[in-house]
């Protein structure tokens, strides 16, 4: 399959470089205090109070998207120096909560939120609005962005879907988000939200993919893939559906630009016409995800 792919931009550069960033800089040392303070805490500390400003900036109550808002705050902090992996393991005993937990379940910041109860019968468009609010800014830029490029429609559903289930679960979230949309989209759509995880750790020049800076310092400079993560890839680069994962990647990079905030309603169609929407609503049609939904939908349940 032959897909258009003009590689018209490199926003990620324009990001690092942008006026957007130096404005995004001012209000996030501002919002820490001011230059003195933030010239008296550690890199690591700057570093994330960084990403979590910028992420706060391009989803609204967002503490996480898992892509490229983080990226981006590598550049702005002109992060020359990345963590190693002994670093990071260093730092797991320093928090309270695991690197791999769901956005809606814990807060960044302070205490969290009481949520708005879903509708009865709740759609994607609901999620959308009232659960995937960490992440649905991302995933509306990637789509955005897949929609610019003249990708066909089921990358850009891909793309719309790719990362909301960080909601959920962090760890493997390919894996996790490919399977709650498994029985609602085209294998094809569930391959590409599957493996775009794998294949982000590995470059592909030829169709727009460089290694990102995010990863360097999420995963440590000398972060080598686990021989399972290896595998998948070998697996997917020589599968007939590799453009797949590897155009949402594309897309997934590129996605961060302050400012641009699609709506939803722009991919109404496309969604109508390739997300099968069950009647009883998203949690309670007894699909092999429903539990999944239903865990967005009520996080607070104890059990
Ligand atoms: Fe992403
Ligand atoms: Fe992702």
């Amino acid at each position: 399959m032959n897909y258009v792919h003009t590689g018209e931009t490199k926003p990620h550069t324009s990001v690092r470089k942008g006026a957007g960033m130096q404005l995004d800089r001012r209000g996030f040392i501002a919002g820490l205090g001011g230059a003195t303070v933030v010239a008296g805490m550690a890199d690591e500390a700057k570093a994330d109070a960084l990403e979590r400003h910028l992420m706060a900036q391009t989803a609204p109550a967002a503490s996480g998207t898992g892509g490229t808002s983080a990226a981006a705050s590598a550049g702005a902090a002109g992060a020359a120096k990345f963590p190693t992996v002994a670093d990071l393991q260093a730092e797991i005993e320093t928090r309270p909560t695991r690197k791999g937990v769901g956005n809606l379940f814990a807060s960044a910041n302070g205490n969290v939120k009481r949520l708005q109860p879903l509708p009865e019968k709740p759609t994607l468009a609901d999620y959308f609005r009232l659960r995937f609010t960490a992440t649905s800014n991302h995933c509306l830029q990637s789509a955005n962005r897949a929609m610019q490029n003249g990708m066909p429609e089921e990358i850009i559903l891909a793309c719309l879907l790719h990362d909301t289930v960080l909601e959920l679960m962090h760890v493997d979230h390919g894996w996790w988000s490919a399977q709650m949309y498994e029985p609602y989209v085209s294998e094809k759509v569930a391959f590409a939200i599957r493996y775009h995880q794998a294949l982000r750790f590995y470059e592909d020049k030829a169709h727009g993919y460089e290694y990102p800076d995010l990863y360097r310092r999420m995963f440590g400079v000398d972060y080598k893939p686990e021989p399972y993560i290896e595998r998948t890839y070998q697996m997917v680069r020589n599968h007939k559906w590799y453009l797949e994962p590897r155009l949402v990647t594309v897309n997934d990079l590129y996605a961060f630009e302050p400012g641009v905030h699609p709506q939803y309603e722009q991919f109404t169609d496309i969604v109508g016409r390739h997300f099968k929407q069950p009647k009883e609503g998203l949690g309670f049609d007894n699909s092999a995800s429903a539990h999944m939904w239903r865990s967005i939908s009520t996080p607070d349940h104890p059990l």
